[in-house]
């Protein structure tokens, strides 16, 4: 009978507790043990009962209607040097898993990799120190990974769309609905800074569906010298045509082309100054993490974590880890490695200024 553990990784997002339900289920029907590894790799670093805990049907009940992650999450920089990874797999052995399945984003899933092709030789390093015996050391020669991404940003390359993304947007589309009311009451504009570090896709499709009159993302820097001039032009165009409210959305990670950041009090002070506009500044922040999933994400994360058991099964010993990814409606397996690769390629050619390879990068045929 094999074990699987699931853990949930770096920032939270909604659905994650549909994942974990998904893999405790779908472990179960296939007649494996399912464990939580609790606290993300905090937990796999620490070890014993309280963090790698094995987890029974009825104990996933009633997890699809509840936002976060119940396993909880951490940042964990013991896990990204070896010394914790040695730990990590000592006490995976000690708890009889072979089998890992890591939500989270692309840190999360990088150093899930890593660990899986680090495996033998920290098994030798366990076995040389009598940390564990040589039958347990040909027991678990091999580790077997499997990727779910889990991030409001929607920000991984080949797959359309991340768990947790379509939640956040639907919560940034509240807020903004509420926000119309009283800038249109006032006369007002309002500048609503989104989540999204290296990545505009919830500003873009925040934008679109509160039909904002401007949107900032890291994506499409603006031009320095004429971005003040081109949102006061499109603004006016807007008053003039009796609009009682004024949108603009920012996402945390927007840029000009020169690098430096859009921020939102920069689009305040230019519309206050040039526009004369009543103006006031509504940082949403985590409340985009908060409550629970839509029915989009519940049943993607369910989907996905059904796959993921499925592919940790199929695997291969010692074969690279594939993420499950949704793609043209189907759900995929993919290299976790090249998908990595590709994003961070997008985010360091942000980060060089080069915006037509970021163009190019999205391109569907290139990311194929
Ligand atoms: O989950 C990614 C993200 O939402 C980013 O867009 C944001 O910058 C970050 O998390 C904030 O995370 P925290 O404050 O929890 O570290």
């Amino acid at each position: 009978k094999r074990s699987i553990a699931v853990m949930t990784s770096g920032g939270d997002a909604q659905g994650m507790n549909s994942v974990v339900r998904a893999v405790v289920r779908t472990a179960i029907f296939k007649n494996c043990q399912p464990f939580a590894i609790m606290e993300g790799y905090e937990g796999l670093v620490r070890g014993g009962p309280d963090y790698i805990t094995p987890l029974k049907w009825e104990d996933v009940s009633g997890w699809n209607a509840i936002g976060g992650t119940n396993i909880g999450t951490a940042r964990c920089m013991k896990f990204k040097e070896r010394e914790g990874r040695l730990l990590g797999c000592f006490h995976l052995i000690q708890a009889g898993i072979d089998a890992l399945i890591v939500c989270g984003g692309d840190g999360s899933l990088t150093g899930a990799d890593l660990f899986r092709a680090e495996w033998p030789s920290l098994v030798s390093e366990l076995l040389k120190t009598k940390k564990i015996t040589q039958e347990e050391a040909q027991t678990y020669e091999s580790l077997n990974i499997c990727g779910v991404v889990g991030s409001i940003d929607n920000d991984m390359c080949s797959t359309d769309a991340t768990i947790g993304a379509y939640s956040a947007l639907s919560r940034i589309c509240e807020a903004v609905d509420y926000v119309e009311a009283t800038a249109a009451s006032h006369s007002r504009a309002f500048v609503i800074e989104v989540m999204g570090r290296h990545c505009g896709w919830l500003a873009l499709m925040a934008g679109i569906s509160t039909s904002a009159d401007f949107i900032f993302i890291p994506e499409e820097a603006v031009n320095p010298g004429t971005w003040r001039d081109e949102m006061c032009e499109t603004i006016s165009r807007h008053r003039k045509r009796n609009k009682r409210t004024t949108i603009v959305i920012v996402a945390e990670g927007a840029l000009d082309r020169d690098l430096n950041p859009v921020t939102a009090n920069d689009i305040y002070k230019t519309l206050v100054d040039r526009l004369k506009l009543d103006t006031r500044i509504t940082t949403l922040g985590h409340v985009q993490r908060g409550g629970s999933a839509v029915a989009y994400d519940r049943v993607l994360a369910t989907l996905q974590g059904v796959e993921a058991v499925n592919a940790v099964l199929d695997s291969v010993a010692g074969s690279a880890s594939p993420i499950i990814t949704v793609s043209e409606n189907k759900i995929m397996r993919k290299s976790l490695v090249d998908s990595v690769k590709l994003t961070k390629s997008v985010a360091s050619a942000i980060a060089a200024k080069d915006f037509g390879k970021v163009l190019s990068l999205r391109d569907p045929e290139f990311i194929e």
